[in-house]
C-alpha cells in the first residue's frame, strides 16, 4: 500500500498542508451536527444538558483522534481507518470496516444535503413546496389541516451534483474553496455566541434536564412525535441518549486521515490536522448549545411549527428580537458551512473506494484517476448517484443515525487496532505515539460502544441488515478478485515498512 502511494506519477498528489488540513477538518466538522442536531438532541433526548452531551461525545472522540492521528501519521495513505484495518487485522475486517464508512462518509453526505435543503427552504421563506423538499417517507399536516406528503427532495440533489463537479475538478480547488467557507462558518459561529449570551433566559436552562415523567409532545393532528419515557430520553440518560444524537457534530475529523495520501508532510501534518481540529470544534459546539437552549426553550425544537427545521434560525428570529439579519446571515452561513461537510464528505468516500478498488475488493473502476484532474473521477460518480438516492428519498434523521452508527463502529475498530498493532509491531517507526495507549485504546472502545447503544433500535436493525449486506457481497465478489489473496507474494513484509522508514 505504501509502495502504491509513493508513486507520485500514477497516484494522488501531495499538495495539502498542516493549515489546508486543520481547514479540512473544521470543514468537515462543523455542518448539520451542530446547527440542526443540537436542537434534536436538546428536544428529545438532553434538554439544556446538551452542553454535557457534547462533552461525552468529545470525549469518545478524543479517544479515537488519538488513535486516528497515530494511525494516520504511520500509515499515510488513502483510506482511511478502512486502510489501518486493512494493515492491522487483515481483509476481512477491512472489508467491514469499509463498509461500515461508506454509511459515515456517504449517508454523512446524505444527512447534510438534506439539512442544507432545510434551511435553503428557509432562507426562501418556504417557497420550495413541502412536498418537492421532502422524501417520500415524510409527512405534515398544516395548520389548515391539509396533509402534505413528501415526494423528493430536490434541493439536496442538486447541491451534491454542483459539489461532485467541483471534486472532479481537483482537490486543491477543493481545498481552496473550502478553506474560505470555513472562515464564513466559524466567523458566524462566534457571532452567534456572543450576540446570544446576552439573550439567554436563565429560565430555559432549569431544569437542566429533561424530567423523568415529561408527558409525550403530539402534533396537531394527535400524533406522538416526541416520546420521554425512554432510559435515554431523560435525565442523566436523557444526556447520553443526546450524546449518541450530537456525536454526528463531530463526525468529519477523521476525515483528514482520508487525505493522508494528499498531506506533503503526513508525519507531523496528520497529528496536527486531526487534533487541532477536533479541540477548536469542542470548545465552539459547548458555548454554542449553551446558548442555543438559553436563547429558546428546548420545547420547541420538538414542534414542527416552531423550531423543530432551521431551529437556528428560528431562535434568533423568535427570541432576538432587532437580529433578523443575524438569523438570515446564519442561515448563509450555515450553507456554505454545509457545502464544505458534503464536500470533504465526498472526498473521503471517493478516496477510501479509491483505496479499496486498488486492494481489488469493489471494481477497478472505482481507483480510474481522471486524465488531466488525477482525481478519482469514476469513484465521483457512482457516490453521486448512491448519496443522491439517499438524499432523495431518505428522511434526514434516518441517514444521520446510520452515518453515526457507521462512524462509532469505525472508531471502535481503530481503537483497538492501535494497541493491536503496538503489540503485534512493536518495532515500527511511529511518527506521533497514542499516549497511554493502553488506556486510550480501552476508553475509546468503551465510550463509542456506549454511544452505539444508546441509539435507537430501528438505526440498529438498519444498520445490521447494511453489514449483512455487506459480507454477503465479501463473499461473493470480493474475496475472489482480492489483490491480497492473489498476489500475496508480491506484497511488503514487515520488513520492507522498515526499510522505507516509514
Ligand atoms: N460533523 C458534520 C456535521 O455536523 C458531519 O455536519
Amino acid at each position: 500500500m505504501l509502495a502504491q502511494a509513493a508513486d507520485n506519477e500514477k497516484g494522488l498528489k501531495r499538495t495539502l498542508g498542516a493549515g489546508n488540513l486543520v481547514a479540512l477538518g473544521i470543514g468537515a466538522i462543523i455542518g448539520a451536527g451542530l446547527f440542526v442536531r443540537t436542537a434534536a438532541a436538546a428536544g428529545q433526548a438532553a434538554g439544556p444538558a446538551v452542553t454535557l452531551s457534547f462533552v461525552i461525545a468529545a470525549i469518545g472522540c478524543a479517544f479515537a483522534g488519538l488513535c486516528y492521528a497515530e494511525f494516520a501519521a504511520m500509515i499515510p495513505i488513502a483510506g482511511s481507518a478502512y486502510a489501518y484495518s486493512y494493515v492491522t487485522m487483515g481483509e476481512l475486517i477491512a472489508w467491514i470496516i469499509g463498509w461500515a464508512l461508506i454509511m459515515e462518509y456517504a449517508l454523512g453526505a446524505a444527512t447534510v444535503s438534506i439539512a442544507w435543503s432545510e434551511y435553503l427552504n428557509t432562507l426562501l421563506g418556504g417557497a420550495i413546496p413541502y412536498e418537492w423538499s421532502h422524501s417520500p417517507f415524510e409527512s405534515f399536516t398544516d395548520s389548515a389541516g391539509v396533509l402534505h406528503q413528501g415526494i423528493l427532495n430536490a434541493p439536496a440533489l442538486i447541491i451534491l451534483l454542483l459539489l461532485t463537479l467541483l471534486l472532479i475538478k481537483g482537490t486543491q480547488e477543493s481545498a481552496m474553496v473550502n478553506a474560505v467557507i470555513v472562515f464564513i462558518k466559524v466567523a458566524i459561529v462566534l457571532v452567534f455566541i456572543a450576540v446570544g449570551w446576552q439573550f439567554i433566559n436563565p429560565a430555559n436552562h432549569t431544569p437542566y434536564m429533561i424530567p423523568e415523567g415529561t408527558a409525550p409532545f403530539t402534533d396537531s393532528a394527535g400524533k406522538v412525535i416526541a416520546d420521554y419515557s425512554g432510559v435515554f430520553k431523560h435525565g442523566w440518560g436523557g444526556v447520553l441518549g443526546g450524546a449518541a444524537i450530537v456525536f454526528f457534530a463531530f463526525i468529519g475529523f477523521d476525515a483528514v486521515s482520508t487525505a493522508a495520501q494528499e498531506a506533503k508532510n503526513p508525519a507531523r501534518d496528520m497529528p496536527i490536522g486531526i487534533l487541532g481540529s477536533l479541540a477548536v470544534c469542542t470548545i465552539l459546539y459547548i458555548l454554542f448549545g449553551h446558548v442555543l437552549t438559553g436563547v429558546s426553550p428546548w420545547q420547541d425544537f420538538v414542534d414542527p411549527v416552531k423550531g423543530r427545521e432551521a431551529s437556528v434560525a428560528y431562535a434568533i428570529s423568535t427570541y432576538m428580537p432587532g437580529y433578523g439579519w443575524l438569523a438570515t446571515a446564519v442561515t448563509i452561513a450555515i450553507l456554505a458551512g454545509f457545502s464544505s461537510v458534503i464536500l470533504v464528505m465526498l472526498m473521503g468516500q471517493s478516496r477510501i473506494f479509491y483505496t479499496m478498488s486498488n486492494d481489488g475488493l469493489i471494481p477497478k473502476a472505482f481507483g480510474d484517476l481522471h486524465p488531466k484532474y488525477k482525481t478519482p473521477y469514476k469513484a465521483n460518480w457512482i457516490l453521486f448517484v448512491f448519496v443522491g438516492a439517499f438524499a432523495a428519498f431518505v428522511p434526514g434523521h434516518v441517514a444521520g443515525d446510520l452515518t453515526s452508527f457507521g462512524t462509532l463502529f469505525a472508531f471502535v475498530l481503530v481503537s483497538a487496532g492501535v494497541w493491536l498493532l503496538r503489540k503485534k509491531e512493536p518495532e515500527i517507526k511511529r511518527p506521533f505515539r497514542t499516549p497511554a495507549v493502553g488506556f486510550v485504546s480501552t476508553m475509546g472502545v468503551l465510550v463509542c460502544t456506549g454511544m452505539i447503544i444508546a441509539l435507537d433500535r430501528q438505526t440498529l436493525t438498519v444498520a445490521f441488515v447494511w453489514m449483512i449486506i455487506g459480507l454477503i457481497i465479501y463473499f461473493a465478489y470480493s474475496r475472489k478478485r482480492s489483490k491480497l489473496r492473489n498476489f500475496a507474494d508480491v506484497l511488503p513484509t514487515a520488513d520492507d515498512f522498515e526499510k522505507r522508514s516509514l
